[in-house]
């Protein structure tokens, strides 16, 4: 392998459709080109993904995505050394379009096609952007994933925990439905609990009085959704202050449930790799500064080194995509034309199946 090495990455499994080039430089990765096309617009209305929409809007996007990454990277495609494509899981439609662009691609280019699987974007983007060593323990909080996780290679991973039903951001976003809020959920509520009460409303801390590191947050928003009601019918609407109260209640509840969980984890990990232990975060909900902190104090009451990639990379992207084909690259595992897209694809084989499937399809 030449000691420049560029890899395109491809990823449509969920509302996103992205690719990027990476450079990978005697053994350093960096991001030339990152193009991410979201489609939130166009499920705006519908209250969630909707399936055949947003393989829809993936197919009529992704070549142009493609071009882009290329054009912003500055480099033909004869210039591209692999081809790296989200293979699942996620939404079936989305994941065959992003699957099939690719198999084009390697099949005119004869460059080597690499299938990656989603969530070990998500696990390996602190390797991309802070050269994180093998193992560490990685919270995996998005929209659609919620997971605790110990990474001890590109393909090696131990599930300790993770969400029985809705995901951290799923939550959110229902939410802030429930209380009139803009989407995406998390930020307005974010935003509105910085004037709220996190005490006034005590909401359940679901799980946390079970052993183990299972999380449950759906039970949460209904209790959210019943203190409303329970307001509306007194005064006959909610004040500023109510909503306020209501987003801040809820926050600390998810960031407790995370906290304690997290910790929980932490322990099991430290329990078989004490030497040189680190904690890193990716998804969009660690973007929040409640549960950020919240996992901040858990890794310095434990002393562990604490990783929270940009947010840019730590939500979907397909720079994560290409870093972790090149991982895999690099193990000689490239596949072929035979390579499927699917729905259903566990980081771990041997953690029991996780119950539930939120609005943004398979979880694991
Ligand atoms: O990783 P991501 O872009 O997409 C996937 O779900 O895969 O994460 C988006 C999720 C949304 O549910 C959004 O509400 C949530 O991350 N989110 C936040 C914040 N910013 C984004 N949740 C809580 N607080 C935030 N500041
Ligand atoms: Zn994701």
């Amino acid at each position: 392998m030449a000691s420049v090495t560029h890899i395109l990455g491809i990823e449509s499994s969920c509302d996103d459709t992205a690719a990027a080039v990476l450079r990978i430089h005697d053994g350093r990765a960096s991001v030339l080109s990152s193009v991410v096309e979201g489609q939130s617009g166009l499920h705006a209305a519908f209250g969630g993904v909707v399936p055949e929409i947003a393989a829809r809007a993936h197919a009529e996007k992704i070549d142009l995505c493609v071009e882009e990454a290329l054009a912003q990277a500055d480099l033909p495609l004869s210039q591209i050394d692999a081809i790296a494509v989200t293979a699942g899981p996620g939404l079936i439609g989305g994941v065959l379009s992003g699957v099939m662009c690719a198999k084009g691609l390697a099949a005119a280019t004869g460059k080597p096609l690499i299938g990656v699987n989603h969530l070990a974007g998500h696990a390996l983007t602190p390797r991309l952007t802070d050269g994180l060593a093998y193992p560490y323990l990685m919270l995996l909080v998005s929209g659609g994933h919620c997971q605790l996780l110990i990474v001890q290679s590109h393909d090696r991973f131990t599930r300790l925990g993770g969400t029985i039903d809705d995901a951290p951001g799923e939550a959110f976003d229902k939410t802030a439905r429930l209380l009139g809020l803009p989407q995406p959920g998390g930020p307005s509520v974010e935003a509105e609990a910085k004037a709220g009460d996190p005490k006034r409303f005590t909401f359940p801390r679901p799980l946390m009085d079970r052993p183990g590191c299972d999380m449950s947050f759906s039970g949460l928003k209904t209790a959210v959704l019943r203190a409303r009601d329970q307001i509306v019918a007194e005064k006959a609407g909610l004040t500023t202050q109510d909503r306020a109260d209501l987003c801040a209640g809820f926050q600390a509840a998810v960031t407790d449930v995370l906290r304690g969980k997290t910790a929980r984890a932490l322990e099991q990990y430290l329990a078989v790799n004490p030497e040189a232990p680190a904690i890193a975060v990716a998804g969009g909900v660690a973007a929040n500064r409640s549960i950020r902190a919240g996992l901040e104090t858990i890794a310095s009451d434990y002393g562990v080194a604490f990783t929270a990639p940009p947010l840019r990379l730590c939500t979907d992207n397909a720079a994560m995509i290409a870093y972790a084909g090149w991982e895999r690259w690099q193990a000689a595992q490239v596949d072929d034309m035979t390579l499927a897209a699917r729905p259903r694809w566990p980081l771990d084989n041997r953690a029991p199946a996780l119950v539930g499937s939120g609005k943004k399809g398979a979880k694991s």
